[in-house]
């Protein structure tokens, strides 16, 4: 069986960008493959975090992602910091990583912008340590956003490097990126990803929103003048709209299409708005039961963390030994 792993940061609710680019694809994978997931609670600190709100939102994504469906039975579900391999094996990858090819880094880029004041060294070396993430456990598939695929490529790099270098020590890992809703837009400005550090609370829809809010945002979605729903070029508010109207109902672009001919924009939003509130209550009434539980998450993130320690610890110390390092008790 192939083995899958990808990661979120804990940095705020997640939107509905997060759940069709990435954690939809992530409960689909489940039945075929063995799929290892992680809070990445270590990326969330490159930016300030308040430290009671960060652990409170840790506990939360956590929640989230059994509620969205990722069941801890079938796949392993850990907070990163509890494994101390992710950090170990950061560092000697570190080791095969140019500051070049760092500082080529789109997120990178944007980010140090946006965040002048703190263009902190953990910023500089996330895509390091989301290799050591992805290459801790001989990962072949990796699915994510389209906005995660240059990070994937620099793990795919570092990979095959030091492979050449040491000999052959970590699989390559491929991206896994839906061929539908791999880059979801922002509500307000659809040539933007939609983000949940978005300063405009309406151009994001949070998979906890209510149903109300999820159809007022969904009502106010920027689009064009023409009031025809299909997708084209230069319409990108509607093919937004339509990507995720698709991914909630099941429909192809072509029905949606037929559905709403001479109808408005009005009643295609307010659909769009409905599929998606209908689409979203299990989640939010999941996370609200497993929130009130929290033993029950300890104890699956505990046997989570458990379990993916004991597979990265191969890997770490099988790259220890190929770097030369002298064997410890
Ligand atoms: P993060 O936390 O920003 O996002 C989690 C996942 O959601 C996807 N995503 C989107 N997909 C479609 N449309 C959007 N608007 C949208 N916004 C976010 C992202 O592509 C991602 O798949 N660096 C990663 C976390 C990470 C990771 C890893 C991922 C750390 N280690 C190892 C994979 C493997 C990140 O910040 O994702």
């Amino acid at each position: 069986k192939k083995i899958i792993f990808s990661g979120i940061q804990p940095t705020g609710v997640f939107t509905l960008g997060n759940y069709i680019g990435a954690i939809r694809n992530w409960v689909n994978l489940q039945e075929e493959y063995n799929c290892i997931y992680s809070v990445v609670d270590m990326h969330a600190i490159t930016v300030r975090q308040d430290p009671a709100t960060l652990r409170q939102q840790t506990l939360s994504s956590y929640a989230l992602l059994l509620a969205c469906g990722i069941d801890p039975q079938k796949s392993l579900v850990f907070i990163q910091s509890h494994v101390p391999a992710h950090a170990q094996l950061s560092w000697a990858l570190g080791c095969s990583a140019q500051f070049g090819e760092l500082s080529r880094m789109t997120q990178f880029k944007d980010k140090s912008l946006k965040h002048a004041d703190d263009v902190n060294v953990g910023l500089f070396t996330y895509p390091v340590l989301m290799a050591a993430d992805i290459l801790l456990y001989q990962t072949n598939l990796v699915p994510v956003g389209i906005d995660q695929k240059q990070h994937l490529e620099l793990a795919r790099d570092i990979a095959i490097r030091f492979n050449g270098r040491y000999g052959n020590t970590f699989a390559v890992p491929e991206p896994y990126i839906p061929k539908m809703g791999a880059k979801v837009m922002s509500l307000q400005e659809p040539t933007k990803k939609m983000s949940k550090s978005d300063e405009n609370a309406k151009a994001f829809i949070s998979i906890l929103d209510s149903a109300d809010t999820i159809i007022k945002k969904c009502k106010s979605a920027v689009t064009d003048s023409e009031a025809r729903v299909c997708y084209a070029e230069g319409k990108d508010g509607i093919n937004n709209l339509m990507t995720i109207y698709s991914v909630v109902t099941g429909k192809s672009l072509e029905e949606i299409t037929g559905e709403f001919d001479g109808k408005g924009y009005g009643d295609f939003k307010l659909a769009v708005g409905e599929a998606v509130a209908e689409h979203l209550r299990p989640v939010r009434e999941g996370h609200e039961r497993l929130m009130k539980d929290k033993a029950y998450l300890e104890q699956c993130y505990t046997e989570g963390a458990e379990k993916a320690a004991h597979f990265a610890k191969r890997t770490l110390e099988k790259t220890y030994q190929k770097l030369g390092f002298v064997k410890g008790v």
